[in-house]
């Protein structure tokens, strides 16, 4: 059966995916925030999976305000990125895994889960900058991915609790999947951060530093949260921390965190890296 071996929540700014396309992550502005990322190279060097699972927010790429999926799985052969005006250069396709996605697609419908299914899929910055991250290279594809994208822009939006329950129903899919595979479940987006409107440029940094250890050892007060309560407390675009609960969700087994950093700012943004170990009775 495949096995979840672990969740990576971290932060998506375009910012970052041009300081990696212009070589300067040992500056001064940059070294703090890519040093962060060492000791997840070191695991992932370790544990070797071979499938990602991309839970993230599309920002006017593949979806619009028009037509907002509210939950949405990739089903394709491969997956290409473009420029949703950036100006980032755009990266070569991404392999996915069309057999897992659509066992994912039949067991979350199966729970309930009303899913938009995608067989062709343009990913943006909230897909690529966190793979570009976590697999540095411009040629790195060492695992077939597969997005999941959540709407963190149209409101309504789903609920922490909805979102937890998805990331649930996405570990109990991968693992009734027939094969030895090793999923990494990766959250991308947040921390806090409002780009517009009358607190453009908020951050909190206190909120984030309690959401860090509550989605360690105290999801379920995560869970109570409204929508409201999350976009006051971790501004309007803060809400993308809703894609690390799903990836919190999909933890089937005893959560141990391994690392974490934090640092403020990064653009607008509280930028943050964290990496939790899902020990299961199907561990080696
Ligand atoms: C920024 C952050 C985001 O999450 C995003 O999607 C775009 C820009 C920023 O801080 O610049
Ligand atoms: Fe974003």
């Amino acid at each position: 059966m495949a096995r979840i071996i672990g969740g990576i929540a971290t932060s998506h700014i375009p910012a970052i995916g041009k300081a990696i396309a212009q070589g300067t992550q040992d500056q001064p502005y940059w070294k703090p925030f890519f040093d962060g990322y060492a000791p997840v190279h070191a695991w992932l060097h370790e544990e070797q999976p071979d499938v990602a699972v991309m839970i993230y927010n599309d920002h006017g790429l593949n979806f619009f305000l028009d037509k907002m999926p509210t939950f949405a799985v990739g089903a394709a052969p491969e997956y290409l990125n473009a420029d949703e005006g950036w100006g980032l250069p755009v990266s070569m396709p991404y392999p996915g895994f069309p057999e897992l996605s659509w066992h994912m697609i039949e067991s979350l419908v199966n729970e309930e889960f009303d899913l938009t299914m995608c067989q062709e899929m343009l990913v943006d910055h909230g897909f690529v900058v966190p793979l570009s991250l976590l697999w540095p290279g411009k040629e790195a594809r060492p695992v077939r991915v597969i997005p999941v994208a959540v709407n963190t822009v149209q409101f309504p939006l789903p609920t922490p609790a909805r979102c937890f329950k998805l990331g649930q129903a996405i570990g109990h899919a991968i693992e009734s999947f027939d094969g030895d595979h090793r999923v990494v479940i990766i959250g991308s987006g947040g921390m806090s951060h409002q780009l517009d409107g009358e607190r453009a440029g908020y951050i909190n940094k206190t909120f984030d530093v309690s959401y860090l250890n509550r989605i360690v050892d105290d999801v379920a007060e995560l869970c109570c949260m409204s929508v409201a309560e999350l976009v006051l407390m971790a501004g309007a675009q803060g809400v993308e921390l809703l894609n690390w609960l799903v990836m919190r969700g999909a933890m089937t087994g005893r959560v141990t965190e391994k690392h974490r950093n934090y640092h403020v700012p990064i653009s607008n943004t509280a930028g943050a890296v964290m990496l939790l170990e899902n020990e299961t009775a199907m561990a080696r």
